[in-house]
């Protein structure tokens, strides 16, 4: 097996919460103005002692945090905003130091984290790839062999010379992703790029940590973009509250996590009274399913899902048909399906409870969110009784690992669907 790359061991991050007066964002600032002045008004209005707030409030952004990760391993870092996925990269990139435990890194370490970081805002591009290689233990040579590759990356041509304290952000992200990847750390530690920068781009970011990857260098990956998660990394550590929930194959992870309640929507019941329909049928519950009869939020790309609803019929007599509306991301209506079942083709339902489930196949959608609208019909008068808007949602999630249609490409492939299809190709000379 080897040593671990980096070992993280007990790690835990305190931080106090208005003791000093080092705030960190306006908003700090504006609430300990304020709160000041509320106690200077008390006191003036003779109020008695102004009540002191209670003593700093600590918080603890990481706690008990232990993991190895081996040379070559891709490894994704999940969770909710303000899980403490920043702190741990802050932490290993040496920006600052844990109240507690120990991180040991066995290699040279490149580190894309937030805007502001890494880079000197009076140096311009050129000097700060130069500044940076050295901090990696680069020599000028070896430097200057690859400079022309990071400039192309970065795509900042004519402002190679100016300080990129006036670069945009988009200039600015791009150079730090171009200097991190290009400059061969052992490892790369990469804090969510992807929320920056344009569509073009981040492709060329994923395409870039994929090849990286791939070269046996190891890469720990914050990102809130769970398919491009699944898509690059093997394995993925889902924290929570500065703790590591789930540590494990990244598929896994990435599904306990959506099904966690973090993402919800993939089941929805109503209590009697409360139930979407009319005098004709209302709506019991809603779900979406596996084959295998759990309920699910995230969904390999490859596998059926299926849309659950129960409903209760309380006026006999009426041909009654559910009919799903699946929108992706855009608001683009993908498709929408009717029940066709046979046996219930033209035929009415006397009162009662039912069950229609609709299967999606796999290796049919494409990867990222779907919102489904249910609603129930009569067609002949045509009257809707139900329709439920985004009554479930569901993540399609890819991973590069056996048969998809997405051959080895790793970047994001556009298209409301992704089937699978039958591809030949024949010699017709040689
Ligand atoms: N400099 C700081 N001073 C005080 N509290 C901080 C500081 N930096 C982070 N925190 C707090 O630590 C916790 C973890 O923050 P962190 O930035 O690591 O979360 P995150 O998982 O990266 O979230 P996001 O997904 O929003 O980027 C949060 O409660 C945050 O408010
Ligand atoms: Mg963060």
């Amino acid at each position: 097996m080897g040593r671990p790359i980096i070992s993280v061991r007990g790690l835990g991050k305190r931080y106090q919460l208005g003791a000093t007066p080092g705030h960190d964002t306006l908003r700090d600032h504006l609430a300990h103005a304020l709160a000041a002045l509320q106690r200077r008004w008390r006191r003036r209005n003779g109020e008695g002692a102004a009540p002191e707030p209670a003593g700093p409030r600590e918080i603890w952004a990481l706690r008990e945090v232990s993991f190895d990760v081996m040379p070559g391993e891709v490894v994704g870092v999940i969770g909710r905003n303000g899980a403490g996925k920043s702190t741990l990269l802050k932490i290993l990139s040496r920006i600052t130091d844990p109240t507690e435990g120990e991180v040991r890194l066995r290699g040279r370490t490149a580190s894309l984290l937030e805007v502001g970081t890494g880079f000197h805002p009076e140096l311009t591009g050129r000097e700060n790839i130069f500044l940076n290689g050295a901090i990696l233990g680069m020599t000028q040579a070896e430097i200057r062999a690859r400079f022309d590759e990071i400039v192309a990356f970065a795509d900042i041509g004519p402002f190679l010379d100016t300080p990129v304290k006036r670069y945009s952000s988009g200039m600015y992200t791009r150079l730090a992703f171009a200097v991190a990847a290009h400059l061969q750390p052992e490892i790369l530690v990469v804090d969510e790029v992807l929320a920056v920068g344009d569509a073009a781009f981040q492709k060329k970011c994923l395409n870039k940590m994929q090849d990286i990857g791939r070269t046996g260098r190891t890469i720990l990956f914050v990102s809130h973009n769970l398919s491009a998660i699944t898509r690059l990394c093997q394995r993925a550590i889902w924290l929570h509250q500065g703790r590591v929930m789930r540590d494990g194959p990244a598929a896994e992870v990435a599904s306990a996590y959506l099904n966690s309640g973090i993402g919800t929507g993939a089941e929805r019941t109503w209590p009697d009274g409360a139930a979407p329909g009319n005098t004709v049928v209302r709506l019991v519950r809603v779900r979406v399913r596996r084959e295998d009869g759990t309920t699910c939020e995230a969904v390999d790309i490859r596998e059926p899902v299926g849309i659950e609803t129960e409903y209760e019929v309380l006026t006999p007599d009426k041909v009654l048909v559910p009919n799903y509306h699946f929108y992706n991301e855009e608001g683009v209506c993908v498709f929408i399906s009717h029940d066709v079942d046979p046996a219930w083709r033209h035929r009415p339902k006397p009162c009662g409870r039912y069950r229609s489930t609709a299967w999606v196949p796999g290796n049919f959608l494409a990867e990222g969110r779907l919102t489904v609208n249910v609603a129930i019909s009569t067609y002949r008068p045509f009257e809707v009784h139900v329709h439920e808007r985004d009554a479930v949602a569901f993540t399609v999630v890819d991973n590069l690992s056996g048969e998809t249609a997405r051959g080895d490409y790793a970047g994001k492939l556009p298209g409301v669907v992704r089937p699978l299809l039958r591809w030949q190709t024949e010699v017709l000379e040689s």
